[in-house]
């Protein structure tokens, strides 16, 4: 597609604004012009509206995206869209929601990118455990795939995991996959849990040394952790919630300074919006978040692979719409 000198500098100008703050140079947005020009131009004459997640790179957020989020808002805008095509734009688990509970519309993914904790546990597993625990209740994190939600009671994202386990019927809780968010639940809910051996690579190897040392050099920052995280470094924390909630709890707290602990896209966002306020210590990159790039973007709303349009048997996705429709009434529960 072909574009005029004017636009090409007027793009470029537009997204030299957002992403200056991140180390993007004006010729990397001259270069970087006539790809997103191209992707709004498509989502304009498709119909199509791209769901980020905030752990994607800057220039998808602050220069494609139409909605920034976390796993469960994106879920929500997904759900509630007029858009004939939702690109999500993030790792594979969350097209595959928002295809669940959107069967006729279009929906596709930049690249088939995995997450580790999705990948730790089949259905096969899950059928296993319902034979050994045949009186449990079955919750499954949003971070799993189809097959696997489609053998669970009920879904939860780290927003609602609490309230979802707690609000089951059951006494006792099969959670997967996510073992260091079981343990962080255990405390919290009055459920038997029994909990599945998948980590986050990412979230996993942020250590309480390290939260420790970036604490004596700045006494005052307020530590916000996903719960995703190790429990003794939870049990640091002053908040601990879903990235979104992470960012809300960091746009409300009165201190200036600020541990987030979680991948460092969030850092990201939270400091462009709110650059009164000062992060301290390192963030964590995550490997499959970050394999998506504004080539795929394009590629998949232009001419989508096979790869890139999420699909999901029929039967498969009734039932995983099941679970995550259950995470949408229990969520909504007392309120
Ligand atoms: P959130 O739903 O909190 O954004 O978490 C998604 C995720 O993959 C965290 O690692
Ligand atoms: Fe999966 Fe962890 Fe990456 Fe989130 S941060 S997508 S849980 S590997």
């Amino acid at each position: 597609m072909e574009f005029s000198g004017n636009t090409i500098r007027q793009e470029t100008g537009r997204l030299f604004k957002a992403l200056e703050e991140f180390e993007y140079s004006w010729e990397d947005c001259e270069r970087l012009a006539p790809v997103t020009l191209e992707i709004h131009h498509l989502k304009r004459e498709k119909n199509a509206i791209i769901l980020a997640h905030s752990y994607q790179t800057p220039d998808i957020k602050f220069g494609v995206a139409d909605s920034i989020g976390d796993s469960y808002g994106l879920s929500l805008e997904a759900k509630e869209t007029n858009a004939d095509i939702i690109l999500f734009s993030s790792v594979l688990f969350m097209g595959e929601t928002a295809k669940i509970i959107n069967p006729t519309k279009t929906v596709l993914v930049p690249c088939q990118s995995g997450c580790s904790l999705a990948d730790s546990v089949t259905a096969e597993d899950v059928r296993k455990l319902r034979k050994a625990y045949p009186n449990a209740g079955f919750v499954a994190y949003i971070n799993t795939s189809a097959e696997v939600k489609a053998e669970v009671d009920a879904c939860c994202t780290s927003a609602n995991a609490q309230k979802i386990v707690e609000n089951m019927p059951q006494k006792e809780v099969v959670f997967l996959p996510d073992k260091l968010m079981g343990e962080n639940l255990r405390p919290l809910v009055s459920k038997k849990l029994i909990i599945w051996d998948g980590t986050c690579i990412v979230h996993e190897e942020i250590s309480a040394l390290e939260v420790k040392s970036v604490q004596e050099e700045y006494p005052n920052a307020s530590i916000i952790a996903h719960p995703e995280c190790q429990p003794e470094v939870v049990q640091m924390a002053n908040f601990t919630g879903s990235t979104e909630e992470m960012l809300h709890f960091f746009a409300s707290a009165p201190e200036k300074e600020f541990l987030l602990l979680t991948e460092c896209g969030l850092a990201e966002r939270a400091q462009k919006e709110h650059p009164e306020k000062k992060i301290v210590g390192t963030c964590h990159l995550c490997p499959y978040m970050k394999k998506i790039r504004l080539q795929h973007i394009l590629k998949a709303l232009k001419n989508p692979s096979s790869n890139q349009m999420i699909q999901i048997p029929e039967e498969i996705r009734k039932r995983a719409q099941k679970s995550l429709e259950e995470m949408f009434r229990l969520h909504n529960k007392d309120e």
